[in-house]
């Protein structure tokens, strides 16, 4: 049993990290325990999240099992959850109370939890006292080691929770079986060093700690000769990618590098205001190959509350850097994530979010009501905003948002822009759908044997959330 421990995950240390090539091992007494079996994986939370699972699965079937096309057929379940929100959490204990049923018929059913809840010493605690019939619980750091953390469960028949508070190394030789034929997610770097006083992920995710450069560059040209078209760059806060290394290398360095490797299309994401260069501004309005496509969070338009976030950037440099990302590249979309109702946040200080909403005319939103994460700083702030007017707030500012989303989307009618065909629209099967170089949302009219290509689009019809297009 190795538990996590707060304490622990706040620490951080000048301890180089260590790149290790071959600390993911499936010995020979490993690669058969599955035989016979499936597995399901269910993916709570971001993108980060999205691509754990995909390495996980790639492990599992290592080891021989094979995915089960839905939960309830499975013998072995993994909940890879999201511990960014109290509803994440609730969603998590949920879905855990039926698959206890699940259970009861089925007793040969393994259980697992991992992810960011996993790291959590709350959780974890939790889980002890009450959920004792769950097999296995492993945590962000030591996916690679989950082939042993099986093997001990299944032969003890005891729960056993392997989790690292400590940060980990970078692991480079975990396989990966991709979701998608044609767009990938590739990890640039691990953990957060931020600490924005609302947030978890620091203590989930440890430290910062970026891949070397040639890793990376290898893993995107692997992808192309497989034939994939896109490439989104994964991190808590890819523009302070490097700053952990020993060399002068940063984010606008390894985006340049990665569009000259001709991928068609290529992404990032999720860049902190406070590190975005103006080299990183170039080098994206230089490169045509790298999407006009950028999640900007924002947070709160107060500098008091901004202050009080730890978010390092007032409303002003905000604004500035908005501006000067839309001087270079006018035709790109920009997105943001807020938060309504942080402690001690007034009337007026909710106006000045939606003053930057109202400035910013951002593309969408993700907007959220703050959630005390224990053991982050803000937990401990006096939690002062009623309920009903934080949810007052979340409907002014969706009002507004889903106002601007829609103006956006109305200038793209009549338009011809490039698709990304990524297979038939779940609403209506006869239908294909896609993403455009902005990250719109289309669902198209069109030859089915164009999936996995980008071809031109003409938008026929627009909403708020998605759009309606013909192929040319
Ligand atoms: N409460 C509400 N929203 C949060 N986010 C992060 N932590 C919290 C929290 N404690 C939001 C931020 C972040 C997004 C991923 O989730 O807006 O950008
Ligand atoms: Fe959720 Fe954050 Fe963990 Fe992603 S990194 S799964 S958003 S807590």
């Amino acid at each position: 049993m190795q538990l996590p421990n707060l304490k622990e995950a706040r620490v951080r240390t000048k301890k180089e990290v260590v790149t290790k090539t071959n600390d993911y091992i499936i010995s020979h007494d490993l690669v058969e325990i599955g035989k016979g079996k499936t597995y399901f994986v269910k993916t709570y939370g971001c993108q980060m999240n999205e691509h754990d699972s995909e390495n996980i699965k790639a492990i599992l079937e290592d080891m021989s099992f094979t995915e089960a096309p839905s939960m309830e057929e499975a013998d072995l379940i993994l909940l890879n959850t999201c511990a960014i929100r109290e509803n994440a959490h609730n969603k998590v204990f949920g879905m855990i109370g039926r698959i206890k049923h699940m259970k009861e018929t089925k007793p040969d059913l393994i259980v697992g939890i991992c992810g960011c809840m996993a790291q959590e010493e709350v959780v974890v605690d939790e889980i002890l006292e009450k959920y004792k019939w769950i097999d296995i619980v492993f945590g962000t750091h030591n996916i690679h080691k989950l082939p042993s953390i099986l093997k001990t469960s299944m032969e003890t028949k005891k729960l056993n929770v392997d989790v690292l508070s400590i940060e980990g190394d970078v692991i480079e030789n975990i396989p990966v079986k991709r979701d998608s034929k044609y767009k990938a997610w590739v990890n640039i770097m691990y953990g957060c060093d931020k600490f924005c006083t609302y947030c978890i992920v620091p203590y989930t995710r440890g430290k910062q700690r970026s891949r070397k450069p040639h890793f990376i560059i290898e893993e995107v040209k692997d992808l192309m000769k497989q034939g994939y078209q896109e490439v989104t760059l994964l991190g808590q806060n890819v523009n302070a990618y490097g700053k952990d290394l020993d060399m002068d290398y940063g984010m606008e360095n390894l985006l340049e590098d990665v569009a000259k490797t001709g991928i068609p299309r290529l992404r990032f994401v999720t860049s902190h205001p406070w590190d975005f260069t103006d080299k990183m501004i170039e080098v994206i309005g230089k490169y045509d190959n790298i999407m006009p496509y950028i999640h900007l969070p924002l947070q709160s338009g107060s500098d008091r509350i901004l202050k009080l976030m730890g978010r390092r950037y007032t409303k002003e440099s905000y604004l500035a850097l908005f501006r000067k990302l839309k001087e270079v590249l006018p035709y790109s979309s920009i997105t943001t994530d807020i938060i309504v109702g942080f402690p001690g946040e007034t009337e007026e200080d909710f106006e000045e979010t939606l003053d930057v909403v109202n400035t910013c005319k951002y593309d969408s939103a993700f907007t959220f009501i703050f959630s005390p994460r224990v053991g982050t700083p803000a937990a401990k702030m006096k939690d002062d905003v009623p309920l009903e007017v934080k949810n007052e707030r979340l409907h002014r500012l969706n009002e507004l948002v889903n106002q601007y989303s829609k103006e956006a989307n109305d200038t793209y009618l009549g338009k011809v822009v490039p698709v990304l065909i990524e297979g038939y629209s779940e609403n209506d099967p006869s239908k294909l759908m896609g993403y455009t170089d902005t990250m719109k949302l289309v669902n198209v009219e069109g030859n089915p044997a164009m999936i996995g290509k980008i071809v031109d689009v003409e938008i026929t019809d627009v909403k708020t959330w998605s759009m309606n297009g013909k192929m040319k």
